[in-house]
C-alpha cells in the first residue's frame, strides 16, 4: 500500500505503542509498507515488535496489521480448480506429519488442498524437509504448476512463494533474532496473512498445546486460536481451529523419512491410532468448510483412495512413491532402566533429540539428514521390563548420539504409577 499519510514517522508509531496506545489504520498501513520497502529500519521495527509484544494489539489493530502484510505482496487466485479449496495450518509439533496423509485424504474426498509450506527451524521439523526425503521429489513449483496439479490431483504440498506476504518474511526473520516471536498478535497475523494471500477458500488450524508446542499452556493456545479465527472471519475466510495435545509426540516416528514411512502406513489404512484420529478429525473440519458433508473421511482413508492420490501427488512433483526411503547409517536403542510403566515421553525432549540427531536445522542455511530421527517403540502407559528398548535413535553422524541421549534425560521415565494420555483433541473453536 503506498504512503497514505506522509507525515507519519516510525518513532511516532513506536512511542504510541510503547506508551500503551492503539495504532491507527494509517499508522499500521504506513509502518508495514515502509518496513517492507526498507524505509523503516530493522532496529525501529524491532522496537515496535517489542512494544507490541509487551502491550498487545486489539482485534481491529490485528486485523489491519494482517491486511497490511497481505497487501505487501501478491494474493493468489486458485479458483479455477473446479473444486472447493480448503487448507490446514499447524502451529507445529513433534512428529507432526499430519499434512502428509491429510492433503491427499481431503483431495480424495473431493476438495482441493493448496498447501504452501515452509521449512522447519528448531525442534519441530518442516513438511518440505519430510517430503524431500522421497527420491526425486521437488518442493519448488511455479504458480502454473500449482494450479495444474490442484485441478488434476487435487492436492499440492510445495514451497511457498516469496511473493506472498513479503512483509511477514522480513518481520519473522527479525522477530526470530530479537526475542519477539512469542507475541500472539504477531504470530496470528503472520500465519493468517500467508494463508489469506494463498487464496484458500477455507482454513482449519491445528493449534498445538504442550511441551513440544509453541504454546505451552492451554490458555495461550486458546487465545492464539481465537485470535486467528477472528482474523479469518474479518477477512471473509471461514476458519476453524482445533486445540490439540502436544505434550507427547504424535505417532511413533519423529524425523523426516521416518515420518514419511509412517504417513504411508496411515494412507494404506494402518498406522498409529493418534495419527489416524487427528488426520480424520482435521479432514472432517476441512470438508465441512468445503461444503462436502456426504463423504466420511474415515472410510475414504480405510479404502485406500487417499493412498492413490498420494502416489499421484508425489509423482506429479518428480518423486517416486515406491522408491526405498533413506536409512540411517547408525541406529542405537535407548533402554528402560527399570521395569514398570512408561509414564513420561516428553514431546520436547524427543523433538530436541531428533533435531540433534540431524533431523532438524539450527539455522536456515543448514541441511537436514533425511534418515535421522527417533522411533518410539513403546507408547505412554505401556508396561515395560528393565533393559527393554524404548526408543531407537537414527543418525548418519554417530557423534550426535551423546547430545540426543542428553536431551532425553528426564524426558523419558518409567515408574510404578499407571498413566494415560489425555484427549488428543481438546477443543474446537469456530467463529461467532
Ligand atoms: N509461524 C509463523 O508463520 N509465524 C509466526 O509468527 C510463528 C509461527
Amino acid at each position: 500500500m503506498p504512503d497514505a499519510v506522509q507525515s507519519i514517522s516510525a518513532v511516532e508509531v513506536i512511542t504510541a505503542k510503547r506508551d500503551g496506545g492503539r495504532l491507527s489504520d494509517e499508522q499500521i498501513d504506513w509502518v508495514v509498507a515502509a518496513y517492507t520497502r526498507g524505509d523503516v529500519a530493522d532496529e525501529q521495527m524491532a522496537s515496535l515488535a517489542m512494544a507490541i509484544l509487551l502491550n498487545g494489539m486489539d482485534a481491529e489493530e490485528i486485523s489491519r496489521w494482517t491486511q497490511a502484510m497481505i497487501d505487501s505482496g501478491d494474493v493468489l487466485s486458485m479458483s479455477s480448480t473446479g473444486r472447493p479449496l480448503v487448507d490446514k495450518h499447524s502451529t507445529g509439533g513433534v512428529g507432526d506429519k499430519i499434512t502428509l496423509p491429510l492433503a491427499p485424504l481431503v483431495a480424495a474426498c473431493g476438495a482441493a488442498v493448496p498447501q504452501l509450506s515452509g521449512r522447519g527451524l528448531g525442534h519441530t521439523g518442516g513438511t518440505l524437509d519430510k517430503l524431500e526425503s522421497i527420491p526425486g521429489w521437488r518442493a519448488s513449483l511455479s504458480l502454473e504448476e500449482i494450479a495444474a496439479q490442484l485441478a488434476d490431483v487435487g492436492a499440492v504440498i510445495c514451497a511457498t512463494t516469496p511473493a506472498l506476504a513479503p512483509a511477514d518474511r522480513k518481520l519473522y526473520a527479525l522477530r526470530d533474532v530479537t526475542g519477539t516471536v512469542e507475541s500472539i498478535p504477531l504470530i496470528a497475523s503472520s500465519i493468517m496473512s500467508k494463508k489469506i494471500a494463498e487464496g484458500t477458500g477455507g482454513l482449519v488450524l491445528d493449534v498445538k498445546v504442550g511441551s513440544g508446542a509453541f504454546m505451552k499452556t492451554e490458555a495461550r493456545a486458546r487465545e492464539l486460536a481465537a485470535t486467528m479465527v477472528r482474523i479469518g472471519e474479518a477477512h471473509g475466510l471461514p476458519t476453524t481451529a482445533l486445540l490439540t495435545d502436544m505434550s507427547v509426540p504424535l505417532g511413533r516416528a519423529v524425523g523426516n523419512a521416518l515420518e514419511v514411512a509412517e504417513s504411508v502406513e496411515v494412507l494404506r489404512g494402518g498406522g498409529p491410532a493418534d495419527v489416524v484420529e487427528l488426520t480424520v478429525a482435521l479432514a472432517r473440519e476441512m470438508l465441512t468448510l468445503a461444503g462436502i458433508t456426504a463423504v466420511d473421511p474415515a472410510q475414504v482413508l480405510a479404502s485406500g483412495a487417499a493412498y492413490s492420490v498420494w502416489e499421484r501427488m508425489i509423482a506429479a512433483q518428480g518423486g517416486d512413491p515406491s522408491a526405498a526411503l533413506p536409512v540411517a547409517k547408525h541406529v542405537e536403542v535407548h533402554v528402560a532402566e527399570r521395569s514398570g510403566v512408561l509414564t513420561r515421553l516428553d514431546a520436547m525432549a524427543v523433538g530436541v533429540a531428533a533435531w540433534r540427531l540431524g533431523a532438524g536445522r539450527a539455522r536456515k542455511e543448514d541441511a537436514v539428514q533425511a534418515a535421522a530421527g527417533v522411533r518410539l517403540l513403546v507408547g505412554l502407559g505401556e508396561e515395560v521390563a528393565a533393559g527393554q528398548p524404548l526408543l531407537e535413535l537414527h543418525t548418519d553422524t554417530p557423534d550426535a548420539m551423546a547430545g540426543a541421549r542428553a536431551a532425553l534425560a528426564g524426558g523419558v521415565e518409567v515408574s510404578d504409577e499407571p498413566s494415560d494420555r489425555g484427549p488428543l483433541v481438546l477443543d474446537t473453536i469456530k467463529a461467532g
